[in-house]
């Protein structure tokens, strides 16, 4: 095959590009070359963990958002590679809701398994991406950070594959700008200890608000008051957590909700959420989208539809991860191996259409969970990738909703059975909220 294939970044889903092509390979077929460009200088993205915040050494926006003591907040068992099990990884059965130094291991155990480590170029951003209508071809430019040198090489197809949750969406309220302590995004959190004996005030009510709130609670901070714009939370709150009402405004230290009440706070954490951002894309390729389920723009979630050579892997709100990437993996690589036709564009217009008409029509979780778990399932089916019981992984979902439900500072303390061997997790040896140690030594007992 004479064709060439960039992906952009080397985090869970460009890996899982990477993966699919060798699996190819190793089958005996045919593959381009592949060429994955990275900007950090290892794999892994997010799961790679930098003390680092605002701009690294070369200047770049820092990728990372995930802080220490980070827990998975979903059951491993939902995410578990269908073919690179967590009994192969690790050869014996490990508890649910691994610490990210494990999730790492994982996923760079399967990458060493399959030997694709000299397909990265690392420490290396992708500055542009142009398409040239009379090649079509696109032109690819990046910089070498360490040595400063910029070149472009053209590729047949583009798998654009940097996250969305880096570039953060930071609001503003009256009195941010005189507050008398530390007002800090999510993307910037690093470790709960800084907040010790303080009273943090939260703004969001969606995954880093809970679990930000959970760690800055468990390492020992005075108080936890989190401010909704749309609805509370609503768990079970250990004593000295609050819900209120969206902010108002902050005038010195002192906190004002919609409902008149005040507290007042040594910080303020916006876990606002992120932007889908790609300024390395012109805007006639660049995906402009919400954090939902159902992507506009991508065909089956995954081919840009006004040029299905470009694919953008990973971009949904995400209840699926790893196993849904490598879903949309093998699903691009065999567009792009010509094992798949798109069809015309109007097509693809229409099948988008059906998919954010039948999102908006969700009623709950649950019904999210299943949603992703079917479009997995249909990926999967149409490509090689092996089959698994999905029903099993939305059961081990629904299981981990109902524990949050029944106890939310308990429930990474449960265990589910995997949907790939049937193992049932073991409980850890210590349970989270007395577990302070999040190394991967401690968290296996080796
Ligand atoms: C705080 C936090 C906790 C999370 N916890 C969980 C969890 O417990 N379980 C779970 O399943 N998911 C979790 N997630 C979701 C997470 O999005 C996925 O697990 C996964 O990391 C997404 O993989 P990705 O490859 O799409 O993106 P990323 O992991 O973001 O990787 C993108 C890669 O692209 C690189 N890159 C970016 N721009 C460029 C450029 N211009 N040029 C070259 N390279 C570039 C980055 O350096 C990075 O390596 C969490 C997310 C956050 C923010
Ligand atoms: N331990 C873990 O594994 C862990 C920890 C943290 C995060 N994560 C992952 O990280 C990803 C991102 O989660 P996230 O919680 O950062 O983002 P998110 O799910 O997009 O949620 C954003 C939140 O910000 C609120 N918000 C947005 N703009 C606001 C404003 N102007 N004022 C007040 N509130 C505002 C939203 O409220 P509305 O409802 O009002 O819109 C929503 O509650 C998820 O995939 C999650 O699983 C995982």
């Amino acid at each position: 095959m004479s064709k060439r294939v960039a992906i952009i970044g080397a985090g869970p889903s460009g890996l899982a590009q990477l993966r699919a092509f060798q699996s190819a390979k190793k089958k005996g077929d045919a593959i381009p070359e592949v060429v994955c460009f990275e900007k950090q200088d290892n794999w892994g993205g997010l799961w790679n963990y930098t003390w680092r915040t605002g701009l690294d050494e070369y200047g770049e926006p820092v990728h990372g958002s995930m802080y220490r003591y980070l827990w998975s907040n979903g059951p491993k068992e939902g995410l578990e590679f269908a073919d690179y099990t967590f009994d192969e990884h690790f050869g014996k059965p490990i508890a649910s809701y691994p610490p990210r130094a494990v999730l790492f291991d994982y996923i760079e155990g399967r990458m060493k398994k399959a030997d694709v480590r000299d397909m990265i170029r690392f420490s290396t951003v992708c500055r542009n991406v142009s398409y040239d209508e009379a090649t079509g071809k696109f032109t690819v430019t990046v910089e070498d950070l360490p040595n400063r040198r910029t070149y472009a090489e053209e590729f047949d197809n583009v798998v654009v594959a940097t996250g969305h949750f880096s570039t953060p969406n930071v609001p503003f309220y009256p009195g941010f700008d005189t507050f008398k302590g530390r007002v800090l995004h999510a993307h910037d959190f690093r470790d709960a200890m800084e907040f010790k004996d303080k009273n943090i005030l939260i703004l969001g009510t969606s995954y880093s608000a809970e679990d930000i709130g959970s760690q800055c609670w468990k390492y020992g901070c005075k108080s936890i008051t989190v401010a909704h714009r749309t609805a509370p939370m609503g768990y079970d709150w250990p004593d000295n957590w609050k819900e209120v009402p969206a902010l108002v405004k902050v005038e010195g230290n002192t906190a004002t909700f919609k409902d008149g009440t005040t507290a007042d706070v040594d910080a303020v954490i916006l876990c606002t959420g992120y932007q889908h951002h790609f300024p390395f894309m012109p805007e006639e390729l660049r995906l402009v989208c919400p954090n939902v389920l159902a992507t506009p723009m991508l065909y089956k979630g995954v081919a840009f539809i006004d040029n299905p050579k470009v694919f953008y892997l990973g971009m949904q709100d995400q209840w699926y991860t790893f196993n849904m990437f490598d879903a949309q993996a093998w699903w691009a690589r065999d567009v792009i191996m010509g094992r798949i036709d798109v069809p015309a564009k109007a097509d693809m217009q229409a099948d988008i259409d059906a998919r954010m008409k039948a999102e908006s029509e969700l009623e709950d979780d649950y019904a999210c969970i299943d949603y992703q778990g079917a479009y997995t399932q249909e990926l999967i089916s149409e490509t090689d990738y092996p089959s698994f019981d999905i029903k099993a992984s939305n059961e081990a979902f629904y299981q981990w909703k109902k524990h949050k439900k029944k106890n939310i500072m308990t429930f990474r303390d449960n265990g589910y059975v995997s949907p790939m061997t049937g193992t049932q997790a073991p409980p850890h040896h210590t349970v989270w909220k007395d577990a302070m140690d999040d190394s991967l030594e401690s968290y296996l007992d080796i």
